[in-house]
């Protein structure tokens, strides 16, 4: 079963086909990063207008690429929510068009049920349950992945997103966007423990995170330094940064597999590329015998080869949406079915 995927939440615009959930035939992707870096994020009028320019020729090269006509597709999937509300509804206006057009069905995928797919591309064995750890730019969560489409979040952050910490932080360093990226790269030679970050306590939930006192505490490190006319070390305080919310995100991970019995362990989103978090998770679940999954590099920010794999199972539960469908900026990740 071939399917054409189309990705539009943020930044990037996004087409690919993708066979049986697992083979990617084909994945392009134009990335905004250029047209967003002098306003160090992005934009979200900017992200709309860029979507509306690049798709059209992102979608016929993604064909292209994979040497398929349409009447040899079987489905248009795109994602639908959560993300910018502009910069969606120019992905699932064009997807309406092309399963108009052509009477293929449409299939609405979630944007982090399809970060957690693209685990299913990288490993073609790898199949629920398990727990997965997904960590975006507006997203961080505990999920239990009971199966394909039946999600059950267990820990969620209750401010601040991974990402958005770093990015932030990364910033008030002088630090180009996007932040996390290029924070990872900068810390890769610092030391974690020089500079003291506090470790945030969720009340209520010991799986739920809180990062938004971390990222003050970073920008206030910065101040009182400049106050002084101290410089901060950058690779040192970027080091820090990370191992600290490395260490939220691993040992909560840990403590909710231990807790709800999964030994099979997955990362996704944007954040899953961070080095420090991937051999932080390695050395965990390989201390306990526990099998790891993360996605490939290339497929842990926002591609549309992984909307085409979690859109293969949406098909298959029979998520099948009208040409009436819209797009949401927000939506619970347990609440499509
Ligand atoms: O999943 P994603 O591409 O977009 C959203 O759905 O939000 O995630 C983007 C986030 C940004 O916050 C970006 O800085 C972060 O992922 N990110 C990283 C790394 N690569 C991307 N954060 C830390 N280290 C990285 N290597
Ligand atoms: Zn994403």
């Amino acid at each position: 079963m071939k399917i054409l995927a189309i990705e539009s939440s943020c930044d990037e615009t996004a087409a690919a086909v993708v066979e049986d959930g697992r083979k990617v035939l084909s994945n392009v992707i134009a990335s905004q990063v250029s047209e967003h870096i002098i306003y160090g994020g992005v934009v979200p009028e900017i992200a709309s207008r860029m979507h509306a320019q690049a798709i059209s020729g992102v979608t016929a090269k993604a064909m292209e690429d994979a040497g398929v006509s349409y009447a040899e597709l079987d489905a248009i999937a795109v994602t639908y929510a959560p993300g910018l509300i502009g910069a969606l509804l120019v992905g699932v206006n064009f997807a309406k068009g092309l399963s108009y057009a052509t009477g293929l069905p449409l299939v609405p995928v979630h944007h982090l049920r399809s970060h957690i797919a693209a685990n299913y591309i990288t490993h073609p064995d790898f199949e629920p349950p398990f727990l997965c750890l997904v960590v975006s730019g507006g997203h961080s969560h505990i999920v239990a992945v009971r199966d394909y489409t039946d999600f059950e979040i267990i820990g969620r952050t209750r401010d601040d997103a991974a990402g958005e910490c770093m990015d932030k932080a990364a910033r008030a360093m002088g630090l180009p966007y996007p932040g996390g990226v290029n924070l990872d790269r900068v810390s890769a030679e610092g030391n974690p423990a020089l500079y003291k970050l506090p470790h945030p306590h969720v009340d209520g939930s010991e799986y739920d995170f809180s990062f938004s006192g971390l990222k003050t505490a970073v920008v206030n490190i910065i101040h009182n330094a400049a106050q002084k006319g101290e410089q901060v070390s950058v690779p040192d305080l970027g080091a820090s940064c990370i191992e600290t919310v490395a260490d939220c995100l691993v040992s909560n991970t840990m403590k909710a597999a231990e807790n709800f019995g999964f030994s099979k362990i997955a990362l996704a989103g944007g954040v899953s590329a961070n080095s420090r978090l991937r051999a932080r998770m390695s050395k965990e679940c390989e201390k306990r015998g526990w099998e790891l999954y993360m996605p490939e590099l290339k497929l842990c920010g926002d591609n549309a080869a992984m909307v085409g794999a979690q859109g293969f199972y949406e098909l298959k539960s029979g998520n099948i949406a009208g040409l009436e469908l819209n797009a949401f900026a927000t939506m619970p990740i347990d609440e499509q079915n």
